[in-house]
């Protein structure tokens, strides 16, 4: 089955690379999370190596703003990334290609792609293929394998590939898995990305040791989680110095059997099913400088997120591309992206904002939350103790053309038949706005006063889905 799906998205992979050599110049229209930046990245090193003028806009969701400037966009082709396939039939123009993984619009079927004529709309997308597009390649994912049809020598640019699965959270079950395991091993032996096993808490690179295991949350460790001074002294029991001298050492640092022994030391406070979770894949892109987030596909993705959300996804770009110059910028970034998510999350819950329906809990961060960072917010809820991971979670904020919408719920519940891209499109037409997205994470925007006619909606469907 997986056989024939990839032989279909490698097709339609091909026909877009067509597309690319034949236009005179381009224009990469992408999403600001990680998985957008790495995939423009990509994009638009495809671009620099074919000689090709272009140009790179990146865009927070396609909105009909968006989807006027793609249409009439100078440029003979516009290459869409991470974006698109969730409005297919909102564009006009001729000449575009969309590489990205959200479900697509269900008036635009698979078949209807044209292979022949690069005046035509080339979709590639893994749903087309009979893949599912949360879990089994990412919208640079799939960027890469147009990259890799251009030129296969183009595997150099895998890692980013990497990067951008992780910032989708791909890798949940532990490992990356399916198209995203081909795109691994293309990264593996190009030598640009190395695998291991280990410890999966964040922070391999930047934190400190007792910082890898205090602020560790996902799973929380009893005992360590938000106690440094426990972390301490577990590190001097287990005889683990945590400085090299004047510098402090980070979780990488250890020798493969002082990892043994602290690893030991986790687990045994965990109950069986999170010592299981913590426990999975980790990818380190050789390439990057050691204690940098560069160095490490998890923190390397987080750090493009910290740039996207706060209207430097170029930024990230840049970083991708190799410029060292920007990495001190995003590094400011991301301390205040940190600060942001902790105090956005501690007001949701000193607030009180989490309200429970019969199906599904939601909350109006109104403008205390940035639209960017809200579903951020929401998932973080869903993960701790802030929300119940037995239902979706729907969250509003304030934005300039209406209320932002973020849904997210438990992968579990995607198993029982949830499909939030669905609840939000329908349940967003159904009130005069427009949403999609992916199984566990979805959005939307609706005009502000009609969020209790869109929550009913919201709850009929998710009513109608879940067994
Ligand atoms: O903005 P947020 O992080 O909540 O978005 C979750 C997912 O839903 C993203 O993959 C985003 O692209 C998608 N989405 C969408 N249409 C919208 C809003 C979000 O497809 N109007
Ligand atoms: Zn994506």
């Amino acid at each position: 089955m997986q056989g024939s799906g990839t032989a279909r998205l490698e097709g339609a992979a091909s026909a877009a690379a067509e597309a690319v050599r034949a236009a005179g110049s381009v224009l990469i229209v992408s999403h600001i999370d990680a998985d957008g930046i790495t995939a423009a990245a990509i994009a638009s090193s495809v671009c620099d190596r074919l000689g090709k003028e272009h140009r790179v806009v990146f865009l927070k969701k396609l909105s009909e703003e968006g989807i006027g400037m793609i249409d009439s966009a100078p440029e003979p082709l516009v290459w869409i990334c991470d974006l698109g396939s969730g409005y297919l039939s909102a564009f006009s123009r001729p000449g575009i290609v969309i590489t990205d993984h959200h479900v697509p619009d269900g008036s635009r079927k698979a078949g209807q792609m044209s292979l022949d004529s690069f005046s035509d709309m080339v979709h590639v997308n893994p749903h087309d293929a009979g893949m599912d597009g949360s879990t089994e390649i990412s919208g640079a994912g799939v960027t890469y394998l147009v990259a890799k049809a251009v030129d296969p020598s183009n595997t150099d640019l895998a890692y980013l590939a990497v990067v951008g699965a992780c910032g989708d959270v791909q890798d949940s079950e532990g490992r990356l898995v399916s198209m995203n395991r081909e795109i691994l091993n293309d990264a593996v032996a190009d030598g640009s990305v190395s695998v291991s096993e280990d410890l999966r808490l964040f922070g391999r690179e930047t934190r400190t040791l007792i910082q890898f295991l205090q602020f560790g949350s996902d799973p929380s460790v009893p005992g360590l989680s938000e106690n440094g001074a426990e972390c301490a002294r577990l590190y001097s029991s287990l005889d683990i110095p945590l400085k090299d001298g004047r510098r402090s050492r980070c979780w990488n640092d250890l020798t493969p059997a002082e990892k043994e022994r602290a690893t030991d030391a986790v687990l045994s406070r965990l109950s069986p099913e999170d010592a299981e979770r913590a426990i999975g894949e980790t990818y380190t892109i050789t390439g990057g400088r050691p204690h940098t987030e560069l160095r490490d596909a998890k923190e390397y993705a987080t750090l493009l997120n910290a740039c996207g959300r706060y209207g430097d996804a170029e930024v990230g770009m840049r970083i991708c591309m190799g410029d060292a110059d920007a990495l001190a910028a995003a590094k400011d970034r991301r301390t205040s992206h940190k600060q942001n998510i902790s105090s956005a999350l501690a007001m949701v819950k000193e607030k009180g904002l989490v309200k429970r329906r019969r199906f599904i809990q939601w909350f109006d961060a109104g403008s205390e939350i940035q639209e960017t960072v809200v579903g951020i917010v929401a998932g973080m809820l869903l993960n701790g103790d802030g929300a119940d991971r037995d239902m979706p979670i729907i969250a509003f904020a304030d934005a300039d053309d209406g209320a932002k919408v973020s849904a997210r719920a438990d992968r579990s519940l995607a198993g029982r038949g949830l499909d939030l891209s669905f609840v939000m499109r329908t349940a967003a037409e159904a009130v005069g706005g427009y949403g999609g997205g992916h199984s566990v994470a979805a959005g939307a925007t609706i005009p502000p006063d009609r969020k209790e006619d869109f929550l009913d909606a919201v709850e009929d469907i998710v009513a109608a889905q879940i067994i």
